[in-house]
């Protein structure tokens, strides 16, 4: 009996229990009213004389250990119950991290770069504010010339020289300062104009500016580069070349690409004819070389410039400029595939 009840001692002892049920049911089993040391307790009047000294103090210590380890494990769950509503589950994978996206202007930008960069073309950059020679002089577009209409331009009040520039080939001119032929860059920035904000222009957005320099570069060299460009970036292999005018290329050229007329979405944005301009070129003028220090003999080239968010407008089907700054989270996050 009294060995029975010393393995009650060391059972209780190492009991642990991990849910309120659990212990529920171990206090019922040892000190519930029918429980087993009611029944012990009740024995007693039938252990021998001599023993129920040793009895009485066995049957004690089973009731004090018992009635600690209830009150010991009552705590731990209760304190466990609450880190579980504080922390929630410790041992519960994590959240992922949530990535951001990149802007479609970027993904964009970066895969004209790459496009170019694959037939030789370096990145180089300018600034944003300009004086009116990196922008204006030296393109051949002197003081009252009526072409510095074409673009509505942002001057700084107290310094007309210093502007905000209104293209991005106002970089062709400090690359040539700085760099002599062979020369074969693309400058991608951000470019200001005083415009009126509309679904169709924005006083800032963004343009990529090609240029090439070198002996014996043709018009055949431009239009094959232009041919390559929309080909890699839409998939579209028709181009034509429009005679245009720009004061700093000498013959110059609309470019227009054939998008085809297989959806409506193709009818609204080319407007019922299948073509969509998407880039001004040509081959630089002699001026602007002698401008800049190149001998226009010896040297030629081409340079081209373009839109970056009328081609993601066009790649994405984004119907209004005015989404690419707004920093709406609905219209970012629609990028995150894309890298
Ligand atoms: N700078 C012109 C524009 O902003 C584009 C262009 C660049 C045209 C280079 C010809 C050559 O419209």
């Amino acid at each position: 009996m009294l060995d029975k009840v010393k393995e009650l001692i060391v059972e209780v002892g190492y009991f642990n229990a991990s849910t309120k049920e659990e212990l529920e049911t171990f206090r019922i089993k040892y000190l519930g009213s029918k429980g087993l040391l009611k029944d012990l307790f009740a024995e007693f009047k039938n252990v021998d004389a001599d023993l129920r000294k040793d009895f009485g103090q066995a049957l004690n210590t089973l009731k004090k250990t018992a009635e600690d380890k209830v009150i010991e494990l009552t705590a731990i769950l209760e304190k466990s119950v609450e880190e579980k509503t504080i922390y929630g589950d410790l041992t519960r994978p994590s959240e992922p991290i949530e990535l951001g996206s990149r802007h479609p202007i970027s993904i964009v930008k970066n895969r004209i770069i790459e496009v170019f960069n694959r037939i030789g073309f370096t990145v180089s950059e300018g600034p944003e504010i300009e004086d009116d020679w990196h922008n204006f002089s030296a393109l051949n577009l002197p003081e009252y010339h009526p072409a510095r209409d074409m673009q509505d331009t942002f001057f700084i009040e107290q310094n007309p020289d210093i502007l905000l520039r209104t293209h991005t080939s106002s970089v062709q001119v400090r690359y040539m300062e700085k760099n002599q032929p062979p020369i074969r860059t693309i400058s991608p920035g951000r470019v200001f104009r005083n415009e009126d904000i509309s679904a169709r222009a924005h006083c800032i957005f963004h343009q990529v500016e090609g240029l090439y320099i070198d002996t014996d570069v043709s018009f055949a060299d431009l239009k094959q580069t232009l041919l390559y460009f929309t080909k890699e970036m839409f998939g579209k292999s028709k181009i034509r070349l429009r005679p245009s005018y720009f004061p700093f290329t000498e013959p110059s050229a609309e470019v227009d690409i054939y998008w085809g007329l297989e959806t409506e979405i193709d009818y609204r944005i080319t407007k019922g004819t299948g073509w969509l301009e998407i880039m001004g070129c040509g081959m630089v003028d002699p001026n602007v070389l002698k401008n800049c220090n190149i001998d226009p003999i010896k040297y030629s080239g081409y340079a081209f410039g373009m839109g970056i968010e009328r081609i993601a407008m066009l790649l994405y089907q984004i119907p209004d400029i005015r989404m690419f700054y707004e920093n709406d989270k609905r219209f970012l996050e629609q990028f995150k595939s894309i890298i």
